[in-house]
């Protein structure tokens, strides 16, 4: 049996980014897909893979992994907005009822629409892994939650000032995406790697929340420098 997640190391963010398109393409060409899609900026370059191959995303729908809680969906600092602005906009056939973000009774909405197929994540500097921050429990669901410290500061060069970085947000939990069928991580940069290893080769705990999908049936952990 394998001892821990194998983390495949790609020599480019550009290779990274075509193969994380690449397995979301198998997903767009299934009927009824369910994704869930992540913000921040290590997904940009598959998002732009993912524009150039301009697919038919007539039987895809996509949850967000998470939101500011509260924002202003119009500013460009929420995820909606980022979205719309890196992928959505230009998609084929991929209209708003086919398109979610988490609200209070999301992981009802999820299992009813047949559960994730494929969450695709990232990973924060602390480990968290959508918005579930140090301290998030194994069996949590969508909620809202407090930010953390350091992602709050992770964040700030995305607002004018981090006083305006929102201190809450709403986000899947560790359960609503343990759920998915398949799990793919992306990640870029030292500190990244630094936390996937001690998260996934370790033993689970909450300090570090993506070491709750070190068990996953079906994960893939794509890194680049
Ligand atoms: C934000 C998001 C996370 C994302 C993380 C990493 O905090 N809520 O879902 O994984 O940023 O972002 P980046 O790729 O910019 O390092």
């Amino acid at each position: 049996m394998k001892q821990h997640p194998t983390i495949t190391h790609f020599a480019s963010y550009e290779e990274m980014s075509k193969a994380a398109a690449k397995l979301v393409t198998h997903y767009v060409f299934k009927t009824n897909a369910n994704l869930a899609l992540p913000t921040g900026g290590t997904p940009i370059g598959m998002y732009k893979e993912l524009v150039e191959k301009n697919l038919d995303w007539a039987n895809v729908r996509t949850f967000n992994l998470d939101e500011y809680y509260p924002i202003n969906i119009d500013s460009q600092q929420s995820y909606y907005y980022y979205m719309y602005e890196n992928l959505f906009s230009t998609l084929k056939n991929h209209q708003s009822p086919q398109i979610s973000f988490p609200h209070a009774y999301y992981d009802n909405h999820i299992s009813s629409a047949g559960g994730l197929d494929l969450a695709v994540i990232g990973v924060g500097n602390n480990g968290h892994i959508a918005f579930n921050e140090p301290g998030s429990e194994p069996n949590s669901e969508t909620r809202i939650v407090k930010l953390d410290k350091q992602t709050i500061e992770d964040n700030a060069r995305f607002f004018d000032s981090i006083e305006d970085v929102p201190t809450h947000s709403i986000t899947m939990g560790i359960s609503t995406i343990f759920k998915a069928r398949e799990i793919l991580i992306l990640a870029q940069g030292k500190s990244k790697l630094e936390i996937l290893k001690k998260g996934l080769w370790n033993k689970e705990t909450k300090d570090i929340p993506v070491s709750w999908l070190r068990k996953h049936r079906n994960l893939k952990v794509f890194y680049c420098d």
